[in-house]
């Protein structure tokens, strides 16, 4: 995969070179207090009384066909209550029973986005997730993230059994507390009770910061008259968690007075601990900022080393209330009063068995004091203490040092249920801009790019979005998190939180709580499989399919029967579940074609949306600037004509006919001053090579590998060639385009689209084209004549030459900047809608469930099925 100069790295490289930004928290506390403030008994019975009159009348009334369309209330639509299935219910039939009092529907507050505008600021920064690039003023509250209102508080929330038990002991709080508060409000599970222990506080700026604090109903400050301390300010914490509230909330969390939560952290780590039930610890990795910066990769994963070495697991890493009440640990005020308290904590529970592990991602933030302020709390307890320390904790736990309870994740076992009820209630209002999308991957390929274009574009219109990934392969599985998490806290790579089976309860519990209403996702197996299911869940969704794919792939690739993958990819699985979607966008007429061909039903459901690129980053080079480039990236001559090929070298991109046509075009004008460079990486690397070496063609046909930047190889060049078998939308052709470039390519899939044939009209004058497209055979021998030929012309011509590079530069300057092209995708969600009696018995519609039985059953057992086993 080659990497392109998309926008993405020239920010990267552009914000890098910035000074660097001050940390400054965008919202003060007053923020906060303004909006979550309030009395704390609330008028609860009369608003859940109405509710449920509501919502039984609007059942009744629905029942008997009183009301035409799919809205209730909040104008949010749901299915009929008589058509809810049972696990539908089951999904909300929480254990709580003012839950249950207002009935089966989760009615959470729809707050509008007028008055809780979500609005980017201008410069935003990428939140990286690599000790090596990561930004240490780029924290959770920075101005250059998305505001922290991106989740809300539900103002009518049921907050009488919160799920989480936060406890901060504080002596006289500094103002960085109002952040750490700030960083606790602005959590994606807001459930939670916060316990803060006053310990012995003074100043007068401390109490107005604790009595502030006190405004959020989730705020108890409570004070420690006597046993002074951190560690009996903690245990005051627990005492009070377990005389208030019965059960106790499920997770516990002590956080010191100064750190930040990335806003998803809580959220995380008690899905973590959910769907690991083994485990009692869930920590993140985490980021110590200010005074020092590192970003720790140790942790609870760190297994007996927490033991043997040090302390890692992180200080507000979540822990279960279950683990504390049976072990009966506690902080030990009176050995460790220097510090090392929250050491000897974890190690007391592990000597009683209970341990856990991480949620691999950087979400936390510890900040470092100066030295000064440092020795002022723990002494020298940290730097000449630690060995004694540490001995002094090992000795208190001595059993560990031979049998330390380490844990890993469990293994996802096949065929373990998959369940749809939600672990806990996490009181977030919904707003009326919300929308999710859905990827495998977060690469740095064209399609994923787009999907950073498009989480960019509503984000900046002031969605709320959530993005979910379903793969995980670190590092490059996740490269665009940083990128995508400039415009969302709210990205979630499944499998670094929950185990495979609780991906589709996890999936439909993150619609559910940010209520939204419409789904777009690109090339998810996972999804498209699910969606039967999915639909029965959350009926009122509009699933909305978005693909860039190559289907003819497939059909010329592969000789195996069955091993077209997925027999078309997924266009194929977008035919097979169009009953469940509300809309398909392709990124070419020809996919839409494509489509309509192979079995959809309905072309006014197919839109065409293209990807684009960043076409502000493209400019064609000036000849004295082409020369310059041959000489200083290349070492040729002006008069040496560059050719570049620019892609994956993979069957797709056909690299190996590259030799054959050199070899091709000397014969033909062996006179010719040439070259072809050849950029990318994979599988046929080596073939290529060696195809190279054995016709004597090192001087001419260049194999440079992966570039990190091509434009430079871009403004060498004088031709653009990719003889591929075909193509979605190539994003490599497009970026040439914008560089004025002259385009040899196949007439196939959406290449003649891209240069500019229309699809209405059946031909397009040549001269008119971005390039020159040639009709390919498939077969080496014969092709290698067809693109000589091509490439000859355009070689002799360079009055052609700038005439089909200007053509190119045009199509895409005037269509194919991605704001452009992708503006479209709002209009495409708006107008989707999900098909009459949609999730019913839709005659005449491919079930997805057969159509996947009969290709799971093709794939495994196509000896016994099929005649090509044993038909003589
Ligand atoms: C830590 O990072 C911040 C922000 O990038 C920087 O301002 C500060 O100087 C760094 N501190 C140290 C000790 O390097």
């Amino acid at each position: 995969m080659v990497l392109r100069s998309s926008s993405w790295q020239q920010d990267d490289r552009a914000n890098r070179s910035r000074s660097p930004v001050q940390y400054s928290p965008k919202v003060s506390y007053k923020d906060h207090a303004g909006r979550n403030s309030g009395p704390r008994r609330r008028r609860r019975l009369p608003v859940a009384f109405l509710l449920a009159a509501t919502v039984c009348f609007l059942a009744v009334w629905r029942y008997i066909g009183g009301f035409p369309s799919d809205k209730t209330l909040s104008g949010r639509p749901y299915a009929p209550i008589s058509a809810q299935t049972s696990s539908w219910r089951d999904a909300f039939a929480f254990k709580s029973s003012a839950r249950r009092k207002r009935g089966d529907l989760a009615v959470a507050t729809r707050l509008q986005t007028s008055k809780h505008p979500f609005r980017l600021p201008e410069e935003l920064l990428p939140v990286h997730h690599e000790a090596k690039r990561m930004l240490y003023h780029n924290g959770p509250l920075a101005r250059t993230r998305p505001p922290p209102n991106q989740f809300l508080r539900d103002p009518h929330a049921d907050l009488s059994q919160p799920v989480v038990g936060i406890i901060t002991a504080t002596n006289n709080p500094r103002p960085v507390m109002r952040e750490t508060a700030a960083s606790l409000f602005a959590q994606s599970l807001q459930n939670f009770v916060w316990v803060i222990v006053n310990d012995h506080s003074t100043e007068a700026a401390s109490a107005a910061i604790l009595a502030d604090l006190g405004k959020d109903p989730r705020v108890h400050v409570i004070t420690n008259a006597d046993r002074q301390g951190l560690a009996e300010g903690r245990n005051i914490g627990f005492e009070w968690l377990f005389a208030h509230f019965d059960p106790a909330p499920r997770f516990l969390v002590s956080l010191d007075d100064d750190d930040l939560f990335e806003f998803t952290a809580l959220e995380k780590a008690c899905w973590t601990l959910e769907s690991n039930p083994t485990w009692d610890l869930a920590g993140f990795r985490y980021i110590k900022w200010g005074a020092a910066n590192e970003t720790v990769m140790t942790g609870l994963h760190s297994h007996d080393a927490n033991f043997k070495v040090g302390n890692f697991v992180p200080n507000a890493a979540v822990y279960t209330s279950r683990a504390v009440q049976s072990s009966g640990c506690r902080y030990n005020e009176k050995e460790f009063h220097r510090g090392g308290e929250d050491w000897d904590f974890w190690m007391c529970l592990a000597e009683h068995g209970h341990w856990g592990g991480s949620v691999l991602e950087p979400l936390y933030w510890y900040r470092m004091n100066p030295t000064s302020f440092r020795a002022s709390r723990w002494g020298k307890t940290f730097e000449n203490g630690f060995e004694s320390l540490k001995s002094h904790v090992q000795r208190r736990h001595p059993s560990l040092a031979d049998k330390f309870p380490s844990k890993v994740p469990l293994r996802s076992v096949q065929l373990e249920p998959v369940t749809w009820t939600p672990p806990f209630e996490q009181a977030i209002a919904h707003t009326d801009k919300q929308i999710m999308f859905v990827a495998a991957w977060l690469y740095v390929g064209g399609a994923d790019i787009g999907l950073m274009h498009m989480v960019e574009l509503y984000a900046r219109a002031g969605y709320r979005v959530t993005v979910v990934c379903t793969l995980n392969k670190v590092p490059e599985g996740i490269e665009l998190r940083p990128w995508i998490m400039q415009y969302t806290h709210d990205v979630h790579i499944l499998p670094s939180i929950v185990r495979a089976h609780d991906m589709p309860r996890y999936l439909v519990n993150l619609i559910r709580t940010r209520g939204i209403h419409e789904v777009i996702f690109s090339n998810s197996q996972l999804v498209y499989e699910m969606l039967p299911a999915l639909v029965e869940q959350v009926p009122h969704i509009k699933w909305i399919d978005s693909f860039k794919t190559d289907t003819q792939k497939s059909q010329y690739l592969h000789n195996e029967a069955y091993d077209g993958w997925k027999s078309g990819g997924y266009p194929r699985y977008s035919i097979m579940t169009q009953r469940f979607l509300a809309r398909t966008i392709t990124c070419s007429n020809y996919l839409k074609d494509w489509l309509l061909e192979r079995g959809h039903l309905n072309a006014d459901r197919i839109g065409v949306v293209k990807l684009g690129i960043e076409a502000s980053h493209f400019a064609p080079a000036t000849p004295s600037h082409r020369n310059a480039m041959k000489e200083s990236v290349l070492g040729v001559e002006p008069n040496t004509i560059v050719i570049t090929f620019v892609g994956r070298l993979d069957p797709q991109k056909r690299p190996l006919l590259v030799p054959k046509i050199a070899d091709e075009l000397l014969r033909r004008i062996p006179d010719a001053d040439f070259i072809i460079v050849m950029l990318g990486d994979g599988d046929h690397l080596r073939k290529l090579k060696a195809s190279v070496a054995s016709l004597e063609l090192e001087e001419i046909v260049r194999v440079e590998g992966m570039q990190q930047d091509p434009s430079e190889y871009y403004a060498a060049s004088d031709i653009f060639f990719l003889p591929s078998v075909s193509e979605g939308i190539s994003i490599a052709v497009a970026e040439a385009m914008a560089m004025g470039l002259p385009i040899v390519t196949a007439r196939a899939g959406a290449l003649p689209e891209q240069l500019g044939v229309l699809p209405t009209k059946t031909r397009t004058a040549p001269n008119e084209l971005g390039g020159i497209l040639v009709s390919h055979t498939l077969d080496d021998e014969k092709d290698a004549i067809l693109y000589a030929e091509a490439l000859e012309k355009l070689m002799l011509d360079p009055k052609l030459r700038s005439r089909l590079g200007h053509n190119a530069r045009k199509l895409v300057k005037d269509s194919f900047d991605w704001r452009t092209t992708l503006s479209g995708l709002f209009q495409e969600t708006e107008i989707a809608e999900n098909l009459p009696g949609h999730g019913a018995t839709l005659p005449g519609y491919p079930h997805p469930a057969a159509e996947l039985a009969i290709q799971t059953l093709l794939f495994e057992m196509s000896r016994e099925t099929d005649q090509i086993g044993y038909y003589p």
